[in-house]
C-alpha cells in the first residue's frame, strides 16, 4: 500500500465561488513563489511599507496605523476586540447573520458585558432602530457592526450607521472582511475608528492575511489603556512598532502571504478601486438576474444585497448537498451553503476579486441548470443565461 503523501501535492484548478477563497490570479501566485527573505530584512521593509500605502488606498484612510495581521478574518476580528475592549467595559453588537454572532462571542470573551442588537437574517441593520436602542445604553465603549454578512448576502449601511454611534460617544468596529475591494469603503469619510478585512474575498489574495486600520482616536484608546491587551500575538502597541516605528522583532512575518497582497494591491491599483468595484456590481446583477429567470430567490432584502456575494433559497425537494457535489466534481465549480439560520437553506454565491468575471456567471448559472434540470426541476434552457447576459449587456444604461 503506497501512501498519499508520498504523491507529489496535486491541487486541481477550481472555479472558487463560495463565500471564499475566492479564485487567485496567477501574477500573485507566482509573487508568492519569491525567494523568502527575513522579516528584519530592509528589502522587506520596503515590501511592507508598499502593502501598508496601498491598503490606505483602500480603506480610503489616511490612517498610519494599517497593516495586515498574520491571521485570517477571525485573527482581525480578535485584535479588534483584545486591543479596544477592556474587562467590563459595555458593548453593543449589532447581529444580522453569523458573523455578527462570532463578533459577539470574541467581544465577550475578551472581558466585555455585551449587549445586543438583533435584526432578522436577510435584512439590513435599520438605523432608526440602532439609534432607539443607543438611547437605551449609555456608556457603551464600543459598537461592533457587519457591513456584508456573508452568511446572508446583506450589506447595512455602515456609513449612516457609524454616525449614529457618534452621536452617543462609543468606537465603531466594522468588519468588512467581504466588503473591502468590493464595494465603496470610506474609512475616514465615514468616520469608522476600527476597520478589518481578510486577503481571501475581494482582495484577490488567498487566504493568510487580514488588513486591518485604526484611527489615531481608536489607536489613542489603545496606547492609553491601564490593563495589558490579553493577546500578545495581536497586541497592536507592539505591531505597531514593527510596522510604523523602530521595526523590532515581534513575531515572524508571512513573509510570502505578504508579496502576495503586495501583488493582489498592486492589480487593484492598475484596475482602478472605482472600476473593480464596479466590476464587481456588473457581475453581480448579471449572476441575480440568471438566479431569478432559473426561479431561485434571493434571500437578502432588497436594496441592500451585497454584490459580492449573492444567497439563493434552494428549490423545494432539492439536495442540497447532491448539487454542490455535483458542481464541485462535474464542473468543478465551487458554491458555498448556508450558516446558521440558513443552513440547507440557501446557497451562497461568492462573485469576488479574481473570481468576479462574467464568464463565471455564464459557467455557473449553465451548470445548475443543467444539474437541477437533471434533478426533476423544471427548466426553460438558455433562459437564466440570456437574463444574466442582458442584465450586464445594460448594466451602463
Ligand atoms: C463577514 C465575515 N467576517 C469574518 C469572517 C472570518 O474570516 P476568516 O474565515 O478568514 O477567519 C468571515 C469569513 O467568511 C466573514 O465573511
Amino acid at each position: 500500500m503506497t501512501s498519499s503523501y508520498m504523491n507529489e501535492l496535486s491541487a486541481p484548478q477550481k472555479v472558487l465561488l463560495g463565500p471564499g477563497p475566492s479564485s487567485v490570479h496567477p501574477r500573485v501566485l507566482a509573487a508568492m513563489a519569491s525567494p523568502v527573505m527575513g522579516h528584519l530584512d530592509p528589502a522587506f521593509f520596503q515590501v511592507m511599507d508598499d502593502v501598508c500605502d496601498m491598503l490606505r488606498m483602500v480603506f480610503n484612510t489616511e490612517n498610519k496605523m494599517t497593516v495586515p495581521i498574520s491571521s485570517t478574518g477571525t485573527g482581525a476580528m480578535e485584535t479588534a476586540c483584545a486591543n479596544i475592549i477592556e474587562p467590563g467595559d459595555e458593548v453593543l453588537i449589532c447581529r444580522n447573520g453569523y458573523f455578527g454572532i462570532r463578533l459577539a462571542d470574541i467581544a465577550e470573551r475578551c472581558g466585555a458585558t455585551v449587549h445586543l442588537f438583533d435584526t432578522p437574517w436577510g435584512k439590513a441593520v435599520d438605523p432608526q432602530a440602532l439609534r432607539d436602542e443607543l438611547k437605551k445604553l449609555p456608556g457603551l465603549k464600543a459598537v461592533g457592526m457587519v457591513h456584508a454578512e456573508t452568511s446572508t448576502g446583506v450589506l447595512s449601511e455602515v456609513k449612516e450607521l457609524v454616525e449614529i454611534v457618534h452621536e452617543f460617544g462609543a468606537l465603531t468596529i466594522v468588519d468588512a472582511v467581504t466588503s473591502l475591494g468590493g464595494h465603496e469603503m470610506r474609512m475616514d469619510d465615514w468616520g469608522i475608528d476600527i476597520c478589518y478585512s481578510a486577503t481571501q474575498k475581494c482582495l484577490g489574495a488567498p487566504p493568510g492575511l487580514a488588513p486591518i486600520s485604526l484611527s489615531p482616536a481608536a489607536m489613542d484608546v489603545v496606547v492609553k489603556r491601564p490593563t495589558k491587551v490579553q493577546s500578545f500575538y495581536f497586541n497592536l502597541k507592539d505591531l505597531e512598532a514593527y510596522w510604523n516605528q523602530t521595526r523590532a522583532y515581534h513575531h515572524t512575518s508571512p513573509i510570502n502571504m505578504t508579496y502576495a497582497l503586495r501583488e493582489s494591491l498592486r492589480m487593484m491599483m492598475e484596475e482602478g478601486l472605482d472600476n473593480r468595484i464596479r466590476r464587481h456590481a456588473r457581475v453581480a446583477a448579471g449572476f441575480r438576474a440568471g438566479a431569478e429567470a432559473l426561479g431561485l430567490t434571493l434571500l437578502a432584502e432588497e436594496g441592500h444585497r451585497l454584490n459580492p456575494l449573492t444567497t439563493v433559497s434552494i428549490p423545494e425537494g432539492i439536495d442540497d448537498g447532491k448539487v454542490r457535489r455535483t458542481l464541485l466534481n462535474d464542473y468543478e465549480i465551487e458554491i458555498g451553503g448556508g450558516l446558521g439560520e440558513f443552513a440547507g437553506k440557501a446557497w451562497r454565491v461568492g462573485l469576488m476579486g479574481e473570481s468576479a468575471r462574467e464568464r463565471n456567471v455564464f459557467a455557473v448559472l449553465s451548470a445548475l441548470e443543467t444539474i437541477l434540470s437533471k434533478e426533476g426541476y423544471e427548466v426553460a434552457f438558455g433562459a437564466s443565461l440570456s437574463a444574466a447576459q442582458r442584465a450586464i449587456a445594460t448594466f451602463d444604461e
